[in-house]
């Protein structure tokens, strides 16, 4: 493995590799909320840590319910999961598509599972010089294209389409289920209507994966959610996967988080406020171009070529600085890094280092 492009969770490999304590790493690379875990869910669980000795409901249905009020979905609509990753593997098994669409440079996942059951796959490229903003019209999709992923606000780029631009494909491709994964809309501002999930209650050929790992800080938690009003698939998916893949302190922090409107205000003023002030300062060194993101975290290009984005990793790392190469991702060089929004302090320390590079 690069180390350089070691996945954006793995700092256990990151602290081997280069010997640096994980709790010493300002992890610009993980995508994490840096408000933490909130204090409601740290609660619910030291008061309730002995429901280890029982199973968790095997319908998940409090859980479905808590969902179902903060999405807006039905609860019949809702299926939890193990991490959004158990939903994007199974709503990929259970569509089995033959052919399908990977916007692109995109998350790896859908891309390694649409292999594994032997998809044929097309990447369609989200392009540099349009600013990486998706143009729904350059879809190459077809009369036998069974799937379309779309990550949305995507990563590694940050931009997005509008429900309305997935509504209007829906539309027109009925037999062309659309994988879209909002792992990171809440970021987002509400004003852009960027979430499907309304989608659901018209369309059945409409997956919205969600996952809590990011927004909600507890990527060890292990849970995410999968909405359709396809209730076929969603049954496959189901009936495809362990039972109680859902462990009961995910259980219950999703039955507690999702009401924590105190944590989820803060969440979304602290990445506003980061969010503009972050551009603004980097906006500022000439040497580098930030794609606008809606999401917590940014896509830059080195422009000067002065440095590699491996090579900026390197320098960073050795000040416990975490940032992710974005080479490794399709349609993306050696130009390209990513990093996510953390606490103003550790942002400032990551700015002073770009300009310490570049200026
Ligand atoms: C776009 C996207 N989807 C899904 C995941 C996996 O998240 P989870 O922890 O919910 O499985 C990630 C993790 O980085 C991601 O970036």
């Amino acid at each position: 493995m690069q180390s350089s492009n070691i996945h954006g969770g793995d700092l256990d490999e990151i602290s081997r590799v280069y010997g640096i304590d994980k709790s010493r790493i300002m992890n610009f690379s993980g995508n994490v909320n840096p408000l933490g875990l909130p204090e409601s869910v740290k609660a619910a669980i030291a008061k309730n840590v002995d429901i280890a000795v029982n199973y968790p409901d095997v319908s998940y249905k409090s859980l479905r319910e808590a969902i179902a009020q903060y999405t807006g979905a039905r609860a019949e609509h809702i299926l939890a999961g193990n991490g959004s990753t158990e939903l994007i593997t199974g709503f990929i098994k259970a569509v089995m598509p033959k052919k399908s669409i990977v916007v692109s440079p995109a998350y790896s996942e859908y891309l390694r599972i649409l292999e594994q059951i032997g998809c044929e796959t097309t990447l369609s490229p989200l392009s540099a010089g349009d600013d990486f903003i998706p143009d729904i019209n350059a879809l190459p999709i077809a009369d036998d294209t069974d799937m379309l992923v779309i990550c949305n606000p995507n990563n590694p780029t940050g931009t997005y389409v509008t429900a309305e631009q997935i509504e209007s494909i829906a539309k027109k491709h009925k037999n062309l289920f659309i994988m879209i994964d909002e792992t990171y809309v809440e970021f987002a501002d509400v004003s852009k209507r960027i979430s499907a999930v309304e989608l659901t209650a018209k369309y059945d050929n409409i997956g919205v994966i969600r996952g809590t790992s990011k927004f909600f800080a507890c990527p060890g938690l292990r849970l995410g959610y999968g909405i359709s009003g396809n209730t076929d698939i969603l049954k496959k998916v189901d009936s495809g996967r362990d039972l109680w893949s859902v462990n009961v302190y995910a259980e219950l922090a999703g039955c507690v988080m999702f009401t924590d409107t105190d944590f989820i205000q803060k969440t979304r003023e602290l990445i506003n406020s980061e969010r503009a002030r972050i551009r603004e300062e980097v906006d500022k060194i000439k040497a580098l171009k930030m794609y606008k993101s809606q999401s917590n975290f940014f896509l830059v290009r080195i422009l000067d070529g002065s440095i590699t984005a491996k090579e900026l990793f390197l320098r960073l790392i050795k000040k416990n600085i975490l940032i992710r190469d974005a080479e490794s991702f399709p349609f993306l060089d050696e130009t390209y890094f990513r990093f996510c929004i953390l606490s103003p302090k550790e942002n400032d320390i990551l700015l002073e280092s770009l300009r310490e590079v570049f200026d």
